[in-house]
């Protein structure tokens, strides 16, 4: 069969995607680009926001309507929601699978019983306390790779509908993650994300005596083992700032492969509305955190999450955030509206805020964040950095791109250098520009082969 992805939401997804594609590759099936026609289409959805479940109900309706005959299956967080499930059931009689996030080893066989029975499948286990280990993934690049170290969530943010799609918190064994790592640094990976929704809580649900085994220890773990190889850049997310211990901010420091990044989301500056959120930390907690973290390790490249308009949000509050925004001056900050998601304690809440203060203080702190953000590029200009090139830059052809160590995306000319022969390669980068979101500049020398 010829099959074709459509993943929206978080790296989680993605990378269970890769896992699929692994899965149907192996038993000789083709991919090909969502547009392209195919045999059956699959969709891995996102239910983060209203916004994600409207983007993912747009692309089942687009499959079905450039290709009436193909197979549509839909799995991710949103089949996680019995509630959705019945409505897509309902609206979309044309979806021929639904499945959840807990069975993704049994894609081959709901799509032969739809494609030779005819049969419309919908399962949906929850089986979450096991992780099933040796499920391939296939890598969409050969030079950068992301680990899963840990499944679900436990923390309830009183907002949030991850810990009821995705279930509690299941950590991988550290051996089979290690294992894992180590094919890939001997495979010629450059750069590998650990990921999981609170890497600090990593190995905690364990018996013993992995149960003592924290993040920090696995991420030391993990640079001992890679030093000297190929794998030069270690990344993690994401991290609650409630349990970034000083052990791990220690390990960052001693580690040169860790990369001087942190994405340590915020959320808001009112401590009031963090309670509300259940975030378990005060606005002076996370500030005191960061002040930490900066002063042992002062080069590093912070990132944040905001959400506006949550529930009970006062002007005040609101203000709350916008202050810290400007004192802690994030490099890059992803913001929200608050969205309200069925099941979740916010949702039941009466005080939702009305829509036009909420766009209005939205706007007001994409604007303030954007300056920063800004500010932040510009003082890169007249720098070198180390780039590691992903290949031809999507915006124009005829220059490469690539990430610095703080995950700054850069965009670069070459003189005399392919596109195929860069990719995975580092590059000392001279910075000549910045825009918002990037940094512009010049290659100076490449690493050697
Ligand atoms: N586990 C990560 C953490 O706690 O930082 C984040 C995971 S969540 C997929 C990514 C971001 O989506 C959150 O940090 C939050 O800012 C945002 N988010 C989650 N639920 C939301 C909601 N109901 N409305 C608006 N934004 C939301
Ligand atoms: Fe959602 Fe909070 Fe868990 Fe992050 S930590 S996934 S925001 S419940
Ligand atoms: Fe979306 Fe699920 Fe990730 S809801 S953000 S794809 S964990």
């Amino acid at each position: 069969m010829k099959v074709a992805f459509y993943t929206l939401g978080c790296k989680v997804n993605q990378y269970e995607t890769q896992a699929l594609e692994q899965i149907l590759t192996s038993r000789g099936h083709a991919l090909v680009p969502f547009h392209a026609p195919a045999d059956a289409y699959i969709i891995n959805t996102c239910t983060v926001t209203a916004v994600s479940d409207k983007k993912s109900r747009q692309v089942i309706r687009r499959a079905r309507k450039a290709s009436p005959d193909a197979i549509i299956a839909v799995c991710g967080c949103m089949t996680e929601q019995p509630h959705v499930v019945e409505e897509i059931k309902r609206k979309y009689q044309n979806v021929d699978i639904i499945f959840g996030t807990h069975n993704l080893h049994r894609l081959p066989e709901f799509l032969y019983s739809a494609l030779i029975d005819g049969r419309r499948v919908c399962e949906l286990s929850h089986t979450e306390g096991e992780v099933a280990e040796g499920l391939p993934v296939k890598r969409a690049s050969n030079w950068k790779a992301w680990v899963t170290i840990m499944y679900g969530c436990n923390n309830f943010c009183t907002y949030c509908i991850v810990p009821y799609v995705r279930g509690r918190e299941r950590s991988r064994r550290r051996n089979d993650i290690l294992q894992e790592i180590d094919a890939l640094a001997a495979g010629g990976v450059r750069e590998i994300t650990l990921l999981g929704q609170n890497v600090n809580s990593y190995g905690k649900d364990l018996d013993e005596p992995e149960r003592h085994e924290s993040f920090a220890a696995l991420l030391s773990a993990v640079c001992e083992r890679t030093a000297g190889s190929s794998l030069r850049r270690i990344r993690f997310m994401t991290s609650h700032p409630k349990d970034l211990s000083e052990e791990l901010i220690e390990v960052m420091a001693k580690y040169p492969s860790v990369c001087n990044q942190l994405h340590l989301p915020v959320q808001s500056g009112s401590t009031e509305i963090l309670r509300r959120m259940n975030r378990r930390y005060t606005r002076e907690q996370y500030i005191s955190l960061v002040e930490k973290i900066r002063s042992r390790i002062p080069e590093i490249t912070l990132s944040t999450d905001l959400i506006t308009g949550f529930p009970g949000e006062t002007e005040e509050d609101f203000r709350e955030t916008l202050e810290l925004v400007r004192m802690l001056r994030f490099d890059m900050a992803y913001t929200f509206i608050y969205s309200p998601r069925v099941g979740t304690p916010a949702a039941a809440d009466p005080d939702q805020v009305a829509e036009e203060l909420v766009k209005d203080r939205f706007g007001r702190l994409l604007e303030l964040q954007n300056t920063i953000s800004r500010e932040k590029n510009e003082a890169c200009t007249g720098k070198t950095f180390e780039v590691l090139c992903e290949g031809v830059s999507r915006t124009n052809p005829a220059r490469l791109t690539g990430r610095t160590e703080g995950n700054k995306i850069v965009n670069f000319t070459a003189d005399g250098v392919c596109a195929a022969d860069a990719e995975g390669k580092f590059a000392k980068v001279y910075i000549d520009a910045a825009q918002t979101w990037s940094l512009e500049g010049r290659a100076l020398e490449w690493e050697e082969s």
